[in-house]
């Protein structure tokens, strides 16, 4: 087994390569996330949103020895049924997951420069919210962790086609991983319904892919499972910036460069 050093390493590195490769033969999810939490040294953090996905992840690291880090983006623009899901999971899994605000400071001159609903005015002014909300409180949470895991799936949009299981994320300084990357929606749904692993309420409501409030709608049949988020903005750049990030975050010296 390859066993992944603290030492920072370049993204051609031949372990993550191995790694990547070693996780995808391994056919449970169970499996997968011993596998990680034997394979690899130092804090593995896991992001959780609380979608389907998520759950799912949470579910396997939940049952898992080796003790992962959970922590959810608290935008402060969740829906009432996400942190309901928040609830009960924290309940059913025994307080997992820590919550992470955004700088209150950052927030506050958000909010006086575009107001409470500035993410409608522009796309940019949308991709300063999620900056502030996501994307800095994400760097600084996972700044001197070895691995991120991410709840990323292949078949969830034409940008994640080629999402792997394991990849050096240069900006982040760390190997991210992606248990369920290759899973179908299928498969997903049927691991959550054998587990009784609770869901978010909105998903059965026709919200299979959930964000902020105020940039999520119920899609309507036929859709595109991630039509109803940011859905006045174009396909391509409907993404918030956690998993493509520009080639620099504002503020920041170093660059990020960075895809799915
Ligand atoms: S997003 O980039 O469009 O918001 P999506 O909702 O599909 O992402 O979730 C993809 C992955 O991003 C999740 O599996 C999770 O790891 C991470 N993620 C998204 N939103 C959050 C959040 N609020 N808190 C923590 N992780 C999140
Ligand atoms: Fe702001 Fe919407 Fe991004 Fe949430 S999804 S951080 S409310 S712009």
């Amino acid at each position: 087994m390859v066993q992944v050093k603290l030492e920072r390493r370049a993204p051609e590195s031949v372990s993550v390569a191995k790694l990547d490769a070693d996780i995808g033969k391994l056919e449970t999810l169970e499996a997968r996330i011993a596998f990680i939490g034997r394979a690899i040294e130092g804090r593995i953090s896991f992001s959780t949103s609380l979608g389907l996905e998520d759950q799912a992840v949470l579910h396997a690291i939940a049952h898992e020895q080796r003790v992962f880090d959970v922590f959810m983006l608290d935008t402060g623009r969740h829906f009432p049924e996400t942190l309901e899901t928040l609830d009960t999971s924290q309940l059913r899994y025994g307080q997992m997951i820590r919550m992470v605000s955004p700088d209150a400071g950052e927030t506050q001159e958000l909010i006086a420069r575009d107001g409470v609903f500035g993410f409608r005015t522009s796309i940019d002014a949308r991709k300063a919210c999620c900056v502030v909300r996501k994307v800095r409180p994400l760097a600084a949470t996972l700044a001197g962790a070895t691995a991120w895991v991410t709840g990323l799936r292949r078949s969830q949009s034409q940008g994640r086609n080629e999402v792997s299981f394991a990849s050096w994320d240069g900006a982040m300084n760390l190997i991210k991983i992606n248990p369920i990357a290759d899973w179908s929606l299928d498969r997903l749904e049927a691991y959550i319904s054998d587990n009784s692993i609770p869901v978010n309420t909105l998903h059965a409501r026709g919200f299979p892919s959930i964000g902020c409030q105020p940039c999520t709608r119920a899609i309507k049949p036929g859709e595109d499972i991630r039509a109803g988020r940011w859905w006045w903005e174009n396909e391509d750049g409907k993404e918030c910036g956690l998993h493509s990030r520009p080639a620099r975050l504002p503020s920041q010296e170093k660059p990020a460069p960075t895809t799915c």
